[in-house]
């Protein structure tokens, strides 16, 4: 890989803002460019660092991709608003969803997901818009892991060989490759994010369905989205590094009022790591995991049977996907 990391410590936030915004200024000249925000800190840092280099020049969506965490866009779109950045949400759930169908193949899930976004939804919107420029917060550890072919990160393409400008028809720009995470959650309270953002737990681009084992469909997608939410609230405050909820394909017999009850299965993991390279299962006390069992058979529909991974990565991912 010839590109190179800027570690923390070499990081001089003043020099390196300026710089990408000189440098993202001048690659887009008098012409303009989009980005898609997630609310991740990658994309969220982008979005801020674009609008401080280009202003009027960018124009960001946030695409529903319908299998996004509860709320997700309206929070994102309302936080970004009260920053003073406008962002324009795009309901592509439909076409997502479509483009799922009856794939269950991690790898055609995740490309399928890269194909609707890149080429069919924001494929679209570039070239609505005229925009030759994407803007993008491709950081170091996605082309790390995609060129060493462990999970292909879905906003990996240049480094893939992969002619943006020929197979999409715009160039991508992405000012934080040389970073890892830590530095740029420092790039993203920098520029005046606030903490909800900059030390945000990680999300996975391809959303909820890097949580679904088999087929991404609306009602699947419901399922683990319910039992997210009860996982976040539950954890949020444990200092994890990382806290999922991911939804079995294989079903398995309960027992609700005392009738079978063939039902779907979740299982919890909670993380420690300091970079998603590796990390190993935190030691939550044994009551809050009974606690997080209750809710969730209590509150999701269906679930009959949740469990928690005592997994190391490796040979565990963080993620089921
Ligand atoms: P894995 O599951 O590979 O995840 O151990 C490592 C870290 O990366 C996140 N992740 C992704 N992030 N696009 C992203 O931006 C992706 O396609 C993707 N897949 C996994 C994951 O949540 C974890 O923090």
């Amino acid at each position: 890989m010839s590109l190179e990391e800027i570690k923390l410590e070499d990081l001089h936030m003043d020099s390196f803002l300026r710089e990408k915004a000189g440098e993202l200024s001048a690659a887009v000249g008098d012409g303009f460019a989009v980005n898609a925000l997630s609310g991740g800190v990658d994309s969220s840092a982008v979005t801020m660092l674009g609008h401080r280099a280009l202003g009027k020049r960018l124009k960001t969506y946030f695409i529903d991709n319908g299998i996004m965490r509860q709320d997700e866009p309206q929070q994102i779109v309302s936080l970004f608003a009260s920053l003073g950045v406008t962002v324009e949400l795009v309901d592509a759930r439909k076409e997502f969803f479509t483009a799922l169908k009856g794939l269950t193949d991690p790898e055609e899930k995740r490309e399928a997901i890269t194909q609707t976004f890149y080429k069919d939804v924001f494929g679209r919107l570039v070239r609505e818009s005229g925009a030759r420029h994407l803007l993008q917060g491709s950081i170091f550890t996605d082309v790390e892991e995609t060129v060493a072919g462990i999970k292909r990160q879905h906003n990996i393409l240049a480094q893939l060989g992969i002619d943006t400008q020929k197979v999409y028809g715009y160039n991508v720009l992405e000012p934080l490759i040389q970073l890892r995470k830590p530095a740029v959650r420092k790039v993203a309270e920098a520029l005046g994010l606030p903490a909800s953002i900059f030390s945000r737990p990680p999300f996975p681009g391809p959303a909820l369905a890097a949580r679904v084992i088999g087929e991404v469909t609306p009602e699947r997608v419901e399922t683990v989205r319910k039992a997210t939410r009860i996982v976040e609230d539950a954890l949020r405050d444990s200092g994890a590094f990382q806290y999922l909820a991911i939804l079995h394909n294989d079903r398995v017999t309960g027992m609700r009022n005392g009738r079978r009850d063939y039902g779907q299965q979740i299982e919890i993991r909670c993380w420690n790591s300091t970079d998603a390279r590796t990390g190993s299962p935190t030691r939550l006390p044994f009551e809050i995991l009974e606690d997080l069992a209750g809710k969730i058979v209590g509150e999701v529909p269906g679930v009959v049977s949740v469990t928690y991974n005592i997994t190391r990565k490796p040979p565990s991912t963080i993620e089921a996907i």
